[in-house]
């Protein structure tokens, strides 16, 4: 059998080079005659955009890697074919004892990337995994599986990472994250920025672009894997994508600045935007490591799901761009209008809203949490004009909606609701009132903002403009304006979060220091330095 299986392969490889020549072949130069591609021989490593794993469940996880042995070429070194992906899951880093293993297709129809989603694993515990292909193989990842449903647990050590403009310094951050070890990362979005490469920031003064983009502003399905491409051959990040499976969702960069519903930044026709939203979700599926379940549909892609940490911790990811009512006051950041307080606005759209209070309300873990792109608390941002003056771009531009949701939180007893955000560029920690600017009774949730990556270069402790309005905002407890990442800390008793901070961007080999560490005690929504 297995003789035969090499003459055929051989009779493949001899007809594939008199068709071809070996020269026309750019990727491969072994090509079957059959559809799927059994055995490549790569003329380059085709593992070069990494690997990762995401989504864990109690018996399993996603793994995920994509072939593209020349990423910025056109058909990015590999031939429209199918082509045969092993991969093999071991309960030890060394693989010793194997307990998956098997082949998966990386498809052309989806940029020859692969997710394997497994299963029938063992709850709460480490594993590792790698892939390979022809004779190349990957390095190792570690992945998790959550513990089993209801379980006691004493403690959940995870980071809070996103916003990751390639063009304004390096990922520094992630290779103190990976070294972290966490049990996972939420990432928040923005991990791509949409724009074309800015040789010089007119707004920053004279100041160069740490490194550039390739290419102009992205559209196409191409555009957007080579985006994605860039990025993730950043070894740095994918030493934090090795380190611990990733929760992600999207913010608005994957996609355009500031989209919502079928709407974009300039105003395009929603006709031409959602093509364009189905080349940006399609290549934002295909670089992730997500299940089945979030396959776009059009321009459509379900992203909100629920992980849960045995009785710990729920950790709801929102979905707060796709169906999102339009921004008040034409989007003017630090504006207000009568459109802050709509009736008919909406952030999350009526069925994921009933979605995440039945989560809620039908949970019996420790900790309820809200994993989510944009600020929830509803910052007086321009505090030297009357008026409160809101970032129109986020739960403060919906008074309505905000309200409802936490109204709703209060009403059910949901005294251990975290809600984790990031967005702003910066850290913030605070607390979570029906009206920030009244602040009556005691706090309904505690919200932790994550600082960027890379998005807004090297930083410092506080930004000038900050400062009066941490001020004027009591329900704002910290701000830093420095590059980082966030790590909780959570046991049934307390949450703590760590403000983390790296010293510098710009240039590489940055060091990692705590800037605040602030304390939840559960059952009492509030910050308590720590
Ligand atoms: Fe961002």
């Amino acid at each position: 059998m297995t003789s035969e299986f090499n003459r055929r392969l051989e009779f493949s490889r001899r007809r594939a080079l008199k068709l071809f020549g070996a020269s026309a072949v750019t990727g491969l130069a072994m090509v079957s005659s059959t559809r799927a591609i059994a055995h490549p021989t790569f003329l380059r490593y085709p593992f070069r955009l990494g690997i990762a794993s995401g989504d864990p469940s109690p018996d399993g996880f996603v793994i995920w890697t994509r072939l593209a042995p020349d990423p910025f070429a056109e058909d990015y070194g590999m031939p429209m074919q199918a082509v045969e992906v092993g991969y093999q899951v071991a309960e030890d880093r060394g693989f010793q004892t194997i307990v998956r293993q098997g082949t998966a297709l990386a498809r052309p129809e989806l940029g020859h990337s692969v997710h394997v989603e497994l299963s029938g694993l063992n709850p709460g515990r480490e594993y590792f995994y790698r892939f390979n292909a022809g004779d190349e193989r990957t390095y190792r990842g570690r992945a998790m599986t959550t513990p089993a449903p209801g379980a006691p647990v004493a403690s959940l050590k995870f980071a809070v990472a996103g916003c990751q403009n390639y063009e304004e310094g390096y990922y520094t951050a992630y290779r103190h994250l990976a070294n972290e070890n966490p049990d996972f990362v939420y990432c928040y979005g923005d991990y791509i920025y949409e724009y074309r490469d800015a040789p010089v920031r007119p707004w920053q003064g004279p100041v160069a672009s740490v490194r550039q983009h390739h290419g102009n502003e992205i559209y196409s399905i191409g555009d957007y894997r080579r985006r994605y491409a860039q990025y993730k051959m950043d070894i740095d990040l994918q030493r934090a994508h090795a380190a611990a499976p990733w929760l992600v969702v999207w913010d608005d960069h994957e996609i355009d600045n500031n989209w919502v519903s079928h709407i974009d930044e300039a105003g395009t026709d929603s006709r031409y935007f959602r093509l364009r939203q189905q080349m940006a979700m399609q290549a934002y599926y295909e670089h992730m490591p997500l299940r089945m379940a979030s396959l776009p549909v059009g321009a459509q892609m379900q992203i909100h799901r629920r992980v849960q940490w045995g009785n710990l911790a729920d950790i709801n990811l929102l979905d707060t761009r796709q169906y999102r009512t339009d921004q008040p006051c034409d989007d003017r950041y630090g504006s207000t209008c009568d459109a802050v307080g709509d009736r008919q606005a909406d952030v999350l759209g009526r069925q994921q809203l009933s979605w995440l209070m039945d989560n809620m309300r039908g949970s019996k873990a420790n900790w309820q949490v809200i994993a989510q792109q944009i600020m929830m608390m509803d910052l007086d941002r321009r505090p030297e004009e009357p008026g409160v003056q809101v970032n129109t771009d986020s739960w403060a531009g919906y008074r309505v909606p905000r309200r409802e949701l936490l109204d709703r939180i209060a009403s059910s007893g949901l005294d251990s609701t975290i809600v984790l955000t990031g967005d702003e560029h910066q850290h913030f920690a605070g607390e979570l009132y029906r009206d920030g600017q009244q602040m009556d009774d005691a706090p309904i949730a505690t919200e932790f903002v994550a600082t960027s990556i890379s998005s807004g270069g090297d930083g410092f402790d506080i930004r000038n403009d900050m400062v009066p309005i941490r001020d004027a905002n009591a329900q704002l407890k910290y701000v830093n304006s420095q590059r980082g990442y966030l790590i909780c800390e959570v046991t049934p008793e307390a949450w703590t979060s760590h403000h983390r901070v790296v010293d510098r961007i710009s240039t590489p080999g940055g060091s990692v220091s705590t800037a605040a560490s602030f304390r939840v005690e559960r059952g009492r929504p509030g910050l308590i330095p720590a």
